[in-house]
């Protein structure tokens, strides 16, 4: 019987929802839904409280079911893990994993949720035959209080997942055939993941505190404006290429229009954003040095780029030449089904990258509904 699931990201910037219905022969698209979190300078409780309001309103105004809802955590406190470990039994693995979180996770036991997820990889090393299994470990406060938040709103989740995994899950569905040496990053608001894959499954994975938000605030500060005015120049704007070109991006794209006062000079705001990116380039190529040196140099090839920070003007051109790698933004949606008077291809092709993670979580199997 054909089953719906909703995938929610509730995101630093934005909370996004994906809604599927699961077919005997593939997925098909029923919602996509998405409210942003308004920025103000609250401390932490006036911004749990409108991180419940927005959820609540995002699911009155879709209709969401908050009965299917598959739900997740992402950041630095998430540690994800590729281990491998012989052919064994599941109970084994659960005993196996426990053993080995002790030497990943650097906070006590007691405070860590483990999970794993065993990857459909069986290879034979040396004639034995081992398989890859991902280690999830996750500090309890940050599921309980995105379980509380969640609950504030009317959400009971059937599961929670993990950003990184969720990532995988979608990249997986649509490209079987390369997948080696590939990186998927995602950029979000305050949150950059970094999914490096090695014969078709992520070996390094990591979270890193830094994404759109951190650009928004350089261009305020740098330039002297407001966040509000620096978001709107950041996506009026974006990076300009090396040939001073544009790209082809509707400049009208839902934004106010700018008062002549904050209009800037374009190369001003391309070198600021630069600037503001160099810190993520390190960490991102300090990944993928890492990545060559435990393969016998044999390095990343190729880009993945998802997040609502991959709808930056050119960064796919801007990231390609500092990584001196190609870089290609994905489309998430490319293997899911949808009805043409729904949704058109365009706008999933626009907005897609921003749903990666909501609709990894709406592709995973709930057992028990
Ligand atoms: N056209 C655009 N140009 C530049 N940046 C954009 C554009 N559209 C959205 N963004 C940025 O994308 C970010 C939001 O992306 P996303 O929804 O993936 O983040 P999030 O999931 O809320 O955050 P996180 O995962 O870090 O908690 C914001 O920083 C926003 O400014
Ligand atoms: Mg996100």
């Amino acid at each position: 019987m054909a089953k719906v699931i909703v995938g929610l990201e509730v995101g630093m910037g934005a909370v996004k929802a994906v809604e599927l219905t699961h077919r005997k022969n593939g997925y098909q698209l029923r919602k996509l839904a998405k409210l942003e979190i308004p920025f103000e300078d609250y401390g932490p409780t006036e911004r749990e409280k409108i991180i419940v309001k927005v959820i609540k309103d995002l699911i009155n105004k879709y209709g969401i079911n908050t009965r299917r809802v598959v739900s997740g955590v992402g950041g630095e406190s998430v540690i994800v893990r590729r281990i491998t470990l012989p052919l064994i039994t599941e109970k084994e693995i659960s005993q196996a994993v426990k053993w080995q979180a002790e030497e990943y996770i650097p906070y006590s036991m007691d405070q860590v949720y483990l999970g794993y997820h065993v990857l459909n990889q069986r290879f034979s090393q040396e004639k034995r035959e081992e398989m890859a299994v991902i280690l999830v470990g996750v500090k309890r406060e940050t599921i309980e209080k995105h379980l509380w938040l969640l609950r504030q709103a009317g959400v009971s989740p059937k599961a929670i997942g993990v950003n990184t995994v969720s990532l995988f899950n979608v990249f997986q569905l649509s490209n079987l055939d390369e997948t080696d040496g590939i990186a998927i990053l995602e950029i979000g608001h305050s949150t950059t993941s970094i999914v490096l894959l090695d014969k078709g499954s992520p070996s390094l994975i990591r979270d890193v505190n830094l994404g759109g938000f951190h650009i928004t605030e350089t261009i305020a500060e740098k330039i002297g404006t407001s966040f509000a005015t620096a978001e709107q120049i950041k996506q009026r704007y974006g990076l300009v290429t090396s040939n001073g070109s544009e790209g082809e991006v509707d400049l009208n794209d839902g934004l106010k229009e700018l008062s002549t006062k904050e209009k800037v000079d374009k190369s001003l705001v391309d070198q600021v954003i630069k600037k503001s990116m160099e810190d993520l380039v390190e960490e991102i190529i300090h990944s993928f040095e890492y990545y060559a040196s435990q393969r016998e140099g044999r390095p990343i090839k190729k880009v993945v780029l998802s997040g609502g920070t991959a709808q930056l003007r050119n960064i796919d051109k801007f990231l390609s030449q500092e990584l001196g790698l190609p870089v290609e933004i994905i489309s998430p949606f490319a293997k899911i089904t949808y009805e043409s008077k729904k949704f058109q291809l365009d706008y999933l092709a626009r907005v897609g990258p921003m749903f990666t993670v909501a609709l990894g979580f709406a592709l995973q199997e709930v057992k028990q509904i």
